[in-house]
């Protein structure tokens, strides 16, 4: 080791917050409006600051703009241009306002658009969901506890219990934008600007809901950053889980469904293979977005008031978090649209007639046999049916009755699809009511469409 590493070079933050650069001038527009209206700018000075900005929009639009990673940050690089564009001029921009506002704000205005293009990915997930749900009203297959079958579900309403948690998901980034829209812009270094800039017309000019109450806080607030890494960690999770079973399900065991080719790889070793990968890696995505939610937690614990350099550490974590979490619902989509089932396969492991244990249970039951004794009754009927070596499709009705006197002819037309049918409450698997949630997810893509 001969020298030291150049500190400028550990200080800057070009290189990521380069991403804000739009917002950056949108934020500078509005600011300039505002001084003008608070008499700090003249009429032709605005004009010019203006034309300077849109200079500026032009060369980044165009790749020309002269990024220079010496000048720190994106604030920095946009106002140095300015000033070489349309003289010293250029420097009043900066009056009043700060690089802790202006960087608040920066962030807040990409967090609203990442929400929305959130939104928009997690609603065409919930739309594939819904549609394969709907094309496969007709299939069953076992559903699972401990992975132990445990009773037949329609595939449907497996299927469904992924557009359930995407729901939640939208809602959670619902709230997490209604908190991320509040406009900073005002509260300069940490003690609010000196002009008598209006914030309330501010806000509006910028699309933000509400202003922030205290400039000490707003310059120094990230928790809007630790919701959307919190509503993204909670959608890789639910992205996690379906891809889980897209792998368990494709596998030879289970034999139950196979991603389109796009989404699987072949071994380079064994030809007969088709992994997938694209799952896999969805599933392993996950640490890095949980990871930036507990980075940004970290950094924001123990800060003390007002701006601190270690805010600057947020921006990583939450490009990743936002560019992860959007490419994930992306090819989750495409994926579950490409899913091919195995419909006789899912069908003839849901005949498995250990899966209407609890069925026949219930109909002592409703027989008025105590659930608790029907329960015991019917653990002694499957354990002469394994001893005996037969399935209950096997059974007359002499064999049941030595189990209960409740036993009666009508106990043959119990099946996996009798089963179904009875689970018929709100939220239950009878084809009447997941098609009813599926009416009801279809009106709400449609209200979606109205607004
Ligand atoms: N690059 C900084 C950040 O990302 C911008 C604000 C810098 N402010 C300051 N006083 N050094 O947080």
């Amino acid at each position: 080791m001969s020298s030291f590493g150049d500190p400028a070079e550990f200080l800057a933050s070009l290189d990521f917050d380069k991403k804000l650069a739009h917002y950056d001038i949108r934020g500078s527009m509005a600011w300039a409006q505002a001084l003008f209206k608070a008499d700090v700018l003249s009429n032709d000075e605005l004009k010019t600051i203006v034309n300077g900005l849109d200079t500026i929009t032009e060369e980044l639009n165009q790749g020309t703009f002269p990024f220079r990673i010496e000048l720190e940050d994106i604030h920095f690089n946009i106002e140095r241009r300015l000033i070489e564009l349309i003289g010293p001029l250029g420097g009043k921009l900066h009056s009043g306002r700060s690089r802790n506002d202006q960087i608040a704000t920066d962030t807040r205005l990409f967090c609203k658009d990442a929400i929305n293009n959130i939104l928009v990915l997690l609603k065409r997930l919930q739309k594939t969901l819904v549609d394969k749900a709907e094309s496969n009203i007709d299939v069953i297959l076992p559903g699972y506890t401990h992975l132990q079958r445990a009773q037949p579900v329609l595939l449907a309403h497996h299927l469904l219990s992924y557009f359930e948690m995407a729901e939640r998901d939208v809602d959670r980034f619902n709230r997490a934008f209604d908190r991320v829209n509040v406009l900073p812009l005002g509260s300069a270094a940490l003690s609010g600007t000196p002009y008598t800039i209006d914030r309330e017309s501010l806000a509006k000019e910028l699309g933000f809901e509400n202003i922030s109450m205290n400039s000490m806080d707003a310059v120094s607030d990230r928790d809007f950053v630790t919701d959307i890494e919190f509503a993204a960690s909670m959608t890789m999770v639910h992205l996690s889980r379906l891809s889980e079973e897209i792998i368990l399900w494709s596998s030879e065991e289970f034999g139950y469904a196979i991603a389109g080719e796009a989404y699987t790889s072949g071994s380079s070793i064994m030809p007969q293979k088709r992994n997938p990968d694209i799952a896999e890696l969805i599933r392993g995505k996950v640490g890095r977005v949980a990871g930036s939610l507990i980075s940004t937690l970290v950094t924001l614990k123990g800060l003390p008031l007002a701006y601190n350099r270690d805010l600057q550490e947020d921006k990583e974590p939450l490009f990743d978090a936002v560019k992860t979490v959007e490419d994930s619902l992306d090819m989750m989509a495409g994926m579950v649209a490409s899913l091919e089932f195995n419909k006789d396969r899912m069908n003839a492991n849901a005949q498995d007639g250990f899966l209407l244990a609890t069925e026949i249970a219930d109909y002592l039951t409703r027989k008025g046999v105590p659930f608790r004794e029907s329960h015991g009754v019917v653990k002694a009927l499957f354990a002469k049916i394994i001893e005996d070596g037969v399935t209950l499709y096997d059974l007359d009705i002499d064999y049941y009755k030595a189990f209960s006197p409740y036993f009666e002819e009508d106990i043959k037309s119990i099946s996996s699809e009798s089963a179904i049918a009875a689970r018929d409450v709100v939220g239950a698997t009878s084809k009447l009511q997941v098609k009813r949630r599926i009416n009801e997810a279809r009106s709400g893509f449609k209200d979606d469409e109205k607004r």
